[in-house]
């Protein structure tokens, strides 16, 4: 597709015998919501590990803004503008909630992004500005999936992937995620949204992917995919 922001072509993974990615193919258009779903262990993450260097294809081919990125080292792909959140955690427990964003953003600021948003400004857009100089233990499981955001928002994300930022959370809290993915989405980032939750894909995104075994199943808008029956049985599966 001509002017894609990410064409992910034919991507293969294995691990050992086994086939965690089957030649999938998913194309992400600029400033785009994205919603990347399947039930457990259907390769949702690897493909995202694939994605952001993670991880090393086996077959395919991955363009990010024309670029031909397959076998480029995960920290120039950062740089390039693809960040992607982690489905656990992982902040630098010493530091504080405002500290946690200042690598990303040393980062950012040696590559492609010098200018945008300070860490005390992404902190007020992601909603943690009154616990900017409390350390990650003293935050709540929401307060963790929020700093897990704005330090990525931190590395100044043009496709911003989020794997997973609402599991375990309340129905308000899930609410809370969704209203700060879409301020992102509205400031002109692009994001692909991994979740189980399947009310807030549907709602948060203009276009889905539903892998199954490694397999890419379908793909369509919330309603196509709401009445896609190959969706329902793979889910039914699990
Ligand atoms: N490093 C690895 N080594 C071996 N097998 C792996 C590795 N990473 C993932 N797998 C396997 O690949 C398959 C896909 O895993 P993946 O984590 O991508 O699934 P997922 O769709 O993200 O699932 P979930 O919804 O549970 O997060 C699973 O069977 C998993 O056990
Ligand atoms: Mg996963």
């Amino acid at each position: 597709m001509a002017g894609a922001l990410l064409e992910v072509d034919g991507l293969t993974k294995r691990f050992g015998g086994f086939m965690a990615l089957n030649r999938v193919t998913i194309h992400v258009n600029p400033g785009e919501r994205f919603g990347l779903i399947g039930p457990n262990g259907s390769g949702k993450t690897t493909l995202i590990n694939c994605v952001s260097g993670s991880l090393p294809a086996d077959g395919g081919r991955i363009v990010f803004e024309g670029h031909d990125i397959t076998s480029m080292p995960a920290h120039r792909r950062t740089r390039l503008g693809i960040v992607r959140s982690f489905q656990i955690p992982k902040p630098f427990r010493s530091m504080t909630v405002l500290e946690n964003l200042g690598i990303p953003l040393e980062n950012a600021a040696h590559g492609r992004a010098a200018e945008g948003a300070g860490a005390m400004e992404i902190l007020g857009t992601i909603g943690l500005a009154s616990k900017a100089h409390l350390r990650p233990a003293g935050l709540t499981q929401i307060e963790m999936r929020k700093l897990e955001l704005a330090r990525a928002m931190a590395a100044r994300p043009k496709l911003l992937i989020s794997d997973e930022a609402m599991a375990g959370l309340s129905s308000a809290e899930v609410d809370d995620i969704l209203t700060i993915l879409f301020r992102l989405s509205a400031q002109g980032i692009t994001i692909i949204m991994i979740e189980h939750i399947m009310r807030a894909v549907m709602r948060f995104s203009e276009r889905i992917v539903v892998l199954d075994a490694g397999e890419r199943i379908a793909e369509g808008t919330p309603d196509e995919i709401g009445r896609n029956p190959a969706v329902e049985k793979a889910y039914l599966g699990e």
